[in-house]
């Protein structure tokens, strides 16, 4: 199974405290069935510097990766969670924050982006800039005015979207998942994981909720996905 949203990384944002937690992280996924995990530190565009923050994330990822070297852990890739604005779409220089050096995106929204711009900036960075968004935690916006448009527009476009693992247990997203299952929309799953006690990963957890509440078929169909997404962002290098 394949990650593609974590936070192991530490000292970049609210993550991982330090080097141990991150190792403790990667045994965790490894118990889940892990064996290839995207670390993906938030970039907030407003607040934070991108050169600062990619030589950073650069070289924290080099020490973790360097720690878990024959420790028998998932492999870790480096990637990001950035945060939308505004003018995303004409933004060459969100290619340096795409996961892996892949074509693929992972993007944070807020309830209040979700309009035509949105539209608009995704639609450039596919045609335009040649760039996959894959919306993070696409539940979290249900809340949004245009949410129904919102997954229409999704699905028309096949723009992949990740659901977090532990969001299945937590009774404010039943309804949203629900109707997300029931869509035709490709779905990956990620842990989003930030912490060992708080925000520890859940997918096995999720997959198995996953089987016995959607059935066996949505679950190898987002096993297949998450596959699929594996191979070309991990093998682009
Ligand atoms: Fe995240």
């Amino acid at each position: 199974m394949f990650d593609i949203h974590s936070h192991i990384l530490p000292n970049i944002d609210d993550g991982a405290e330090n080097i141990q937690e991150a190792l403790d992280l990667l045994k965790l996924l490894k118990e889940d069935g892990v064996t290839k995990v995207l670390a993906t530190p938030h970039f907030y565009p407003q607040d934070t510097n991108l050169e600062e923050y990619l030589k950073l994330s650069k070289k924290i990822f080099q020490a973790v990766k360097k720690v878990t070297e024959n420790k028998e852990l998932p492999e870790i890739f480096l990637g990001c969670e950035l945060l939308y604005y505004d003018s995303i779409g004409m933004s060459e220089a969100v290619s340096n924050l795409c996961l892996n050096n892949s074509k693929y995106l992972l993007l944070e929204l807020t309830d209040n982006c979700i309009n035509n711009k949105l539209y608009e900036n995704i639609l450039s960075l596919k045609t335009e800039i040649g760039i996959t968004p894959i919306i993070a935690h696409i539940e979290r916006y249900y809340r949004a005015k245009e949410y129904k448009k919102f997954l229409k527009f999704i699905s028309e476009n096949n723009i992949p979207v990740q659901i977090n693992a532990t969001s299945f247990f937590m009774p404010m997203f039943k309804r949203p998942l629900k109707r997300l299952l029931n869509c035709d929309i490709f779905i990956v799953l990620g842990s989003d994981t930030h912490s060992v006690d708080a925000r520890p990963p859940k997918i096995s957890e999720a997959l198995k909720f996953i089987e016995k509440k959607y059935g066996l078929e949505i679950k190898e169909k987002i096993i297949r996905n998450s596959n699929l997404l594996c191979s070309k962002i991990t093998d682009s290098e």
